[in-house]
């Protein structure tokens, strides 16, 4: 029955999934396209028909429900649990912003004190807005050459816990968006002496599991909730994310698993969490590993080619190889990504005030990394003539803030000009997507360095004096 599975165990969900197309039973249910036969047909055309025969919701077809979980998707987080060595992992078909939000909405309450990486993903803040807990930031180092954030120090953890033993949860992004690795073993040795919980948001991480050559998964330092984006990076479909709790963990399961009820679809797409199960099955099988191998080859090979272009630099260090955040010299990143994108067909994953990032991925060939070293030899050897608005994309500001995130919120608010709105408190959250660190958040002090940041917005909204 199955095509490449040599027993139903291996992907549980995804031999459900064959099972259901292969044996169509007459539906009168929800989605109301049926198998396709709703559709416009240029849109078939477009998909495929196999795609629509397998779109489907749970709570139909015998496949099982997301909450709680039971039949093949109850299967499927099982095994994944096994592979990554969790007590429990949840699928999460929001991507890993809904995995984010069920922790805040649920590991968190009203004033409790958190420690939290200042480039944490906004999902993370609008969690605490949902929550009412209080942000304790946590500055990571600044990469000035590069205009990024890099990692965050231990030490910096430990004195944050020293001076406020009222801090119950450390949140820490890792790696970054740009690939720079934090120390989790000893932070999370530094959370366990100071009785604070950890969760470390890897959303970007999610390959490490399966090679020795990528930094190790935090679940094996003892955090206490991993979430990954497996549709980053891990070869699943947009959206699908999975949240990890290890093994002992000090978070109820039974509460992340509400919060993660409450904030999901009501509707979660079989085909999504099919593809969760997939790509782990795949990264687990031969074939998978291999793909993994040569990406890791293919960013070697990269970064060695890289160090024989004149001008051009790539961000090294205690670094996720796989991640490749490059800079040519006299062209800002935003520059970059134009002349990549118009004269050459490249498509990258990012720009930001210095650099460009690229990603070398499971379905990338050493052919396109030939071209790429090519095309950069290219744009080395020009001299380039480029007028841009003064934009910026990443802030590495401190915030002020002078307000409980959840207060300001939902404070009365008005909207007068940016340039206004200096001295002002802000009450609502801007960030970029990518890389979705925050620009302003609500209850912070807006100043007049936030400016160039806000290039999209004429107006902001303030609290009401
Ligand atoms: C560090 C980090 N966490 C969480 C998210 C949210 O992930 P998703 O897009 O899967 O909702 C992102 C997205 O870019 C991210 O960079």
């Amino acid at each position: 029955m199955f095509e490449f599975l040599n027993k139903k165990s291996e992907a549980p969900l995804v031999c459900a999934m064959f099972n259901y197309k292969n044996n169509p039973m007459a539906g009168f249910h929800i989605p109301g396209h049926y198998r396709g036969q709703g559709v416009l047909s240029d849109f078939r055309k477009l998909v495929g028909d196999d795609v629509l025969k397998i779109d489907t919701t749970d709570e139909f077809d015998n496949l099982g429900t997301l909450h709680p979980a039971s039949g093949a998707i109850k299967e499927a987080q099982e095994v994944a649990a096994k592979c990554w060595g969790a007590k429990r992992t949840f699928f999460v078909t929001g991507g890993s912003t809904v995995a984010n939000l069920a922790l805040a909405f649920s590991m968190t309450s009203p004033n409790d004190e958190l420690l939290i990486g200042r480039n944490c993903h906004r999902s993370v803040l609008t969690g605490l807005i949902i929550s009412g807990a209080k942000v304790n930031w946590l500055i990571p180092k600044k990469l000035n050459d590069w205009a990024i954030f890099g990692n965050i120090e231990p030490n910096d953890v430990e004195d944050k816990l020293k001076n406020n033993r009222n801090i119950k949860l450390v949140w820490i992004t890792n790696p970054t968006y740009e690939g720079v690795i934090s120390d989790i073993e000893a932070i999370a040795k530094i959370c366990k002496k100071y009785k604070a919980a950890l969760i470390v948001d890897e959303a970007h991480g999610s390959l490490w599991n399966f090679s020795a050559q990528l930094p190790n998964c935090a679940l094996n330092y003892g955090a206490d909730a991993v979430v990954h984006s497996l549709h980053k990076t891990g070869g699943s479909m947009t959206q699908s994310s999975m949240l990890h709790l290890s093994k002992n963990s000090c978070f109820d399961e039974n509460k992340v698993e509400h919060a993660l009820k409450l904030l999901h679809t009501t509707s979660p797409s079989l085909l999504l969490l099919t593809s969760l199960d997939a790509a782990r099955a795949h990264l687990s099988s031969q074939e998978g590993k291999q793909q993994l191998q040569n990406a890791i080859d293919n960013a070697k090979y990269f970064r060695q080619e890289a160090k024989k272009i004149k001008g051009l630099s790539v961000l090294e260090g205690n670094i996720d190889i796989t991640k490749l955040f490059i800079k040519i010299n006299n062209l800002t990143g935003l520059q970059l990504e134009y002349i990549l994108e118009h004269d050459y067909n490249i498509e990258v994953e990012s720009a930001s005030d210095e650099g460009v990032l690229l990603l070398s991925n499971l379905g990338n060939s050493r052919e396109d990394f030939v071209y790429l070293i090519n095309c950069l030899k290219d744009i080395s050897s020009k001299k380039y003539d480029i007028t841009q608005k003064n934009v910026k994309i990443m802030p590495l500001e401190d915030p002020e803030i002078v307000m409980n995130l959840r207060e300001a919120y939902f404070a009365p608010k008005e909207y007068i000009s940016k340039e206004q709105a200096i001295g002002r408190i802000s009450s609502e959250v801007i960030a970029l997507c990518p890389p979705g660190i925050s620009i302003l958040l609500p209850g912070e002090i807006i100043k007049k360095e936030h400016l160039p940041y806000l290039f999209n917005y004429d107006k902001l909204e303030v609290i009401k004096e």
